[in-house]
């Protein structure tokens, strides 16, 4: 049999950047995200067109035992002091795990599982981020440039953003020019 070369996609390590056009772009702007931020007249007075992020997606198999490999571009910016970040899911099959790998700038994956315990892990180019299944994933950018990160997990996960409408356990803000982290409080 003659070997066959194929040419794998190129991701560029410094800007996350594929070389092959994705299968798939999706932009999500601050009108797409009504009741994530704490801040709800900050959001309505906001440009709602401004982009909070885009996942690129490449265009790989799917189904049983695939996997789908993207890049989130979370952008730089705040609602009220709340720093921009994605809307945040549970995998829809709850025992799916993903792995994230920062590329480029600074920011928080804060994770949440089913019992709401809550850790956060900070992102920069090269960490390694093992998400466990049972475990909500929210990207944070607390920078001042684009955070981008590489992401695998299984194409049959699927996303439960519905489990987490009332939002994750904690927010990430700046107070006095730092990061804090405050517990949401109910009622
Ligand atoms: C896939 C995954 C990422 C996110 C992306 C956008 O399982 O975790 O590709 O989908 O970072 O975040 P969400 O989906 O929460 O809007
Ligand atoms: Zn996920």
């Amino acid at each position: 049999m003659k070997p066959v070369l194929s040419q794998p996609p190129h991701v560029d390590w410094l800007t996350g950047a594929f070389s092959r056009t994705p299968l798939l772009r999706k932009t999500t702007r601050l009108a797409d995200l009504p009741g994530v931020f704490a801040d709800h007249s900050g959001w309505q007075q906001a440009d709602p067109q401004q982009i909070v992020y885009d996942v690129e997606m490449l265009d790989t198999l799917s189904g049983s035992g695939e996997l789908f490999t993207g890049v989130t571009h979370l952008y730089p910016g705040k609602v009220g002091n709340e720093y921009f970040m994605t809307r945040g899911h549970f995998h829809a099959l709850r025992e799916q795990g993903e792995v994230y790998f920062g590329l480029r700038g600074t920011g928080l994956l804060l994770l949440q599982d089913e019992q709401g315990e809550m850790h956060l892990e900070p992102v920069v180019a090269g960490s390694v981020h093992i998400i466990p299944g049972y475990t909500a994933h929210r990207l944070i950018n607390t920078g001042t440039e684009i955070l981008s990160a590489l992401a695998v997990w299984s194409s049959t996960a699927g996303h439960d953003y519905a489990a987490l409408a009332g939002g994750f356990a904690w927010r990430v803000v700046e107070e006095n020019r730092q990061v804090q982290v405050r517990e949401v409080q109910n009622g």
